[in-house]
């Protein structure tokens, strides 16, 4: 009798795990709609929706190089494999255009798609759930009076396990909180309104924080702690930023707006595409999301003691040029020099950034130098910030590698990364045929 009952109790637990399992999973589909008209929104509805779809970058993951806005194909690269963005134009058969609202908000929130399949975390619905109901009434408004673009995208086919979809209801249930940020009343409202932009539509994070072996952001410490986008080495915003003159409020601010400070690097690699659609916030937000982000570095020196480090700076390192010798010296007074030159005279004009500031020269790779002297800033934040050509036809690998060190030893006068010359063969290769 026992047994049996030991036995009955195994199939009940059994099967309630079983229910369990499949309540978690599955999801229900919504119903397919015909298409709203772009009549039913008003249009400050619409271009609020413009506005927060430029924040949350939608058209820089859902554009293919050379395709439709926002009819997706662009391919994304993740450690487990290549996920292609999706059709996000009202189109009925390829887009969203059956989607109702009710399937959006589900997938902005929760990252299920209409038909009630799972959608992976390339796609940032772990930041797009902060967002509030408004907001995202505007992106759907907006994005269903776009013009639909009848063109599939391929599918996303990611190795066994990782094509299980269902298999991120786990991921969710471990790294997925959805709903909106709760408000920190310890500080200010615009602190508030600053983490809800980046954490929100901004995601800010999705890149500039570190991920654990499952893709998942890691929380804590690491928050901001810098991460990688697109092989670029993502400079990290909190204490550990390796920027060589901490970030204050203002600073942040006018970055943002402008792609450029004068005491920092430029937004010249994926940040770029970042600035373009942030910087059409009104100002008030921008302010708030530099004071948000300021609250993470380090505690940033008073204007005083700020150019008199500028200074320091620009002395060790403009100051010293004189005589030239070296390889690396004779290439970047040769090749850089006419555009990086010192401090002196109008150097904000056109943009002539001051080496000796650049994060990445600080950073602890030299991925991103090497991709901007190899291709240049061909897509600057704003075009006004200037044009940089690209060297690589006409320096080699060795002649490449000479002047990093010599950057590297003379503008941030920090230990010589290693296997500098490996590192710009292998970029060199992975970014031929695209520049
Ligand atoms: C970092 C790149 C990235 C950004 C930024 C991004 N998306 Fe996506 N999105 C994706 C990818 C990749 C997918 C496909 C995911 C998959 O196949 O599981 C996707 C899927 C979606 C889907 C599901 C569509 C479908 O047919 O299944 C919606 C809706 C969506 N995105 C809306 C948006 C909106 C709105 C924005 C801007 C606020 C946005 N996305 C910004 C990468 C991105
Ligand atoms: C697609 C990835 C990506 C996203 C999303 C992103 N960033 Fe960046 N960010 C970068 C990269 C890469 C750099 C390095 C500079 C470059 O690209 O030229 C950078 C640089 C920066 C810098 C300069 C840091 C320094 O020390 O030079 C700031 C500040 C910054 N980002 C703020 C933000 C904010 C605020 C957001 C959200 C609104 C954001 N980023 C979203 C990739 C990203
Ligand atoms: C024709 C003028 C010109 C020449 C020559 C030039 N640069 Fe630049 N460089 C620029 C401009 C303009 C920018 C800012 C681009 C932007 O983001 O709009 C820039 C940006 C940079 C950056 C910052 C990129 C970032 O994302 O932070 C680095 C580093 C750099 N240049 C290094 C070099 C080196 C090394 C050389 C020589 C091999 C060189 N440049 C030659 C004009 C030039």
């Amino acid at each position: 009798m026992k047994t049996k009952n030991k036995v009955l109790w195994s199939i009940v637990c059994l099967a309630l795990l079983i229910a369990c399992g499949i309540a978690l999973v599955w999801q229900p589909r919504i119903a397919p709609i015909t298409p709203p008209a772009a009549v039913r929104f008003d249009s400050a509805q619409i271009a609020l929706g413009q506005r927060l779809a430029a924040l949350g970058d939608c058209a820089v993951c859902h554009t293919r190089d050379g395709g439709a806005r926002n009819a997706g194909g662009r391919p994304l690269a993740t450690p487990f494999g290549t996920i292609y963005s999706t059709n996000l134009t009202p189109d009925p058969q390829h887009g969203i255009g059956s989607w109702s609202y009710e399937a959006f908000e589900r997938a902005m929130r929760h990252g299920i798609d209409r038909e009630g399949r799972h959608l992976y975390p390339a796609f940032p619905y772990t930041a797009f759930t902060h967002t509030s109901d408004d907001d995202l009434k505007a992106l759907y408004a907006y994005l269903m009076s776009q013009k639909p673009v009848n063109e599939p995208t391929p599918a996303t086919q990611l190795p066994f396990p990782f094509n299980q979809r269902y298999l991120m209801a786990g991921w969710n249930l471990l790294f997925h909180k959805s709903g909106p940020l709760k408000n920190d009343p310890s500080k200010s409202i615009e602190w508030n309104r600053g983490a809800y932009l980046a954490e929100g539509l901004g995601h800010c994070s999705a890149c500039h924080t570190p991920r654990n072996f499952l893709g998942a952001e890691r929380g804590g410490a690491a928050h901001f702690g810098g991460g990688v986008a697109d092989g670029w080495d993502v400079p990290a915003l909190n204490a550990a930023s390796p920027a060589p003159i901490p970030w204050t409020q203002a600073d942040l601010s006018s970055y943002l707006r402008q792609g450029f400070t004068p005491l920092h690097g430029i937004a010249g690699g994926p940040m770029a595409p970042v600035i373009d659609g942030v910087s059409g916030l009104p100002e008030d937000d921008l302010d708030a999301l530099a004071t948000y982000l300021a609250s993470f570095g380090k505690k940033p020196p008073d204007a005083e003691a700020q150019v008199k480090r500028a200074a320091e700076l620009r002395a060790q390192t403009y100051g010293r040029m004189q005589p030239v010798t070296g390889e690396g010296a004779r290439i970047f007074s040769s090749a850089c020099m006419a555009c990086h030159h010192d401090g002196s005279g109008p150097h904000l004009f056109g943009v002539r950034p001051s080496l000796a500031f650049n994060t990445n020269l600080h950073a602890e790779r030299p991925d991103n130098l090497i991709r901007t002297i190899l291709d240049g800033v061909t897509h600057p934040a704003k075009s006004d910030l200037g044009y940089m050509p690209g060297f690589r036809h006409s320096l080699n690998d060795d002649q490449i590698s000479a002047l990093v060190g010599y950057l590297r030893e003379h503008f941030a006068q920090q230990p010589a990364w290693r296997d500098v010359r490996g590192t710009t063969a292998a970029l060199r290769a992975e970014t031929a045929g695209k520049n």
